[in-house]
């Protein structure tokens, strides 16, 4: 029997070979824009949501390979966000993934671009994923959601509005909801939807992520204030720096320690009866709880 460790390398290998056949067109006369593509999809991310996706999948009654495309667009989406989102006007990060950041490396204009079209080319590969297309329509749907206004743009937006002040706890909630958990919950539905999962199915996977996107975003906030710039591969203290409003700033570290034990249970207890081995997914939202990096 494979180890959930095991199970981790086989989706985290099988994204990043299909990611790496990805944005490889030679002598382009934007070849610069194209290679600052690569130079952050490729640098090495957890893959923590296309994981997620492909394992829903399976819990789903589907095949790894099924959710694969959707697994790429997701990690895709995220890695614009992550690109945008160290740029001077946002959060002004130097370092991503252990490497300089997008735009530090080839500059502002070249980061915005590849952020651009990163995003663009999520909903492509979505759209040219082999499944029915009523699936992929569905799937285009709920990224669409997820990346737009009432998803990561508003929570980005709430973000960086609310620097320089503390926002109250149910404010915060909306915030995390919205920049981090809407994105892992899309790529916990877009798994079942691959494997044309349940209704309730759908649901229960959209909770979970829901509970454990709250914790991802709670447990980030909590290494920035506690680890290393080598453990993260990012700077720590930026949250700080940019005066931001967070669960840390509002209630103190181990009060979040307490909420992502909290959401980490209510993640595990939605999956309750509606799949058939929740074991994965369930090591998983407790190995989330405890991350170092
Ligand atoms: C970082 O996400 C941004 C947050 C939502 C906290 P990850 O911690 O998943 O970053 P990578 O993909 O591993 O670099
Ligand atoms: C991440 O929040 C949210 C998105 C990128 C959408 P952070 O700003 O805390 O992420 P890190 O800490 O820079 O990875
Ligand atoms: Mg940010
Ligand atoms: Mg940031
Ligand atoms: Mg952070």
């Amino acid at each position: 029997m494979t180890s959930s460790l095991e199970e981790i390398g086989v989706c985290r290998d099988m994204v990043d070979a299909r990611l790496s056949e990805m944005f490889t067109e030679a002598g382009l006369s934007y070849a610069t824009l194209v290679e600052s593509i690569r130079y952050s999809l490729l640098a090495g991310g957890k893959r923590i949501r296309a994981i997620i996706c492909m394992k829903f999948c399976e819990a789903a009654g589907g095949e790894l390979a099924d959710a694969l495309e959707a697994a790429c667009a997701i990690e895709m989406l995220h890695t614009y966000t992550l690109i945008h989102d160290d740029l001077p006007g946002m959060d002004g990060d130097d370092t991503r993934r252990g490497i300089p950041s997008n735009h530090i490396e080839f500059g502002e204009f070249t980061a915005i671009l590849a952020g651009d079209a990163l995003q663009a080319s999520a909903f492509e590969t979505l759209a040219n994923s082999a499944l029915e297309p009523q699936s992929v329509i569905r799937m285009i749907k709920v990224l669409a959601k997820a990346a737009g206004p009432h998803g990561i743009c508003g929570g980005q937006y709430l973000d960086l509005s609310g620097e320089g002040w503390q926002l109250t706890f149910d404010e915060l909630i909306e915030l995390y909801s919205m920049k981090t958990a809407a994105l892992i919950s899309a790529a916990a539905i877009l798994g079942v939807i691959a494997a044309d999962g349940t209704p309730e199915q759908i649901k229960a996977a959209g909770d979970y992520a829901k509970a454990i996107g709250l914790a991802f975003q709670v447990r980030d906030d909590v290494l920035d204030c506690i680890s290393t710039q080598e453990e993260l591969g990012k700077p720590i203290g930026s949250d700080i720096e940019n005066e931001k409003s967070t669960f840390v700033s509002l209630l103190g570290i181990d009060a979040c320690e307490k909420l992502i034990h909290k959401e980490t249970e209510k993640a595990i207890k939605a999956l309750e009866g509606k799949f058939e081995n929740t074991k994965f997914l369930t090591w998983i939202a407790q190995t989330l709880a405890d991350r170092n990096n």
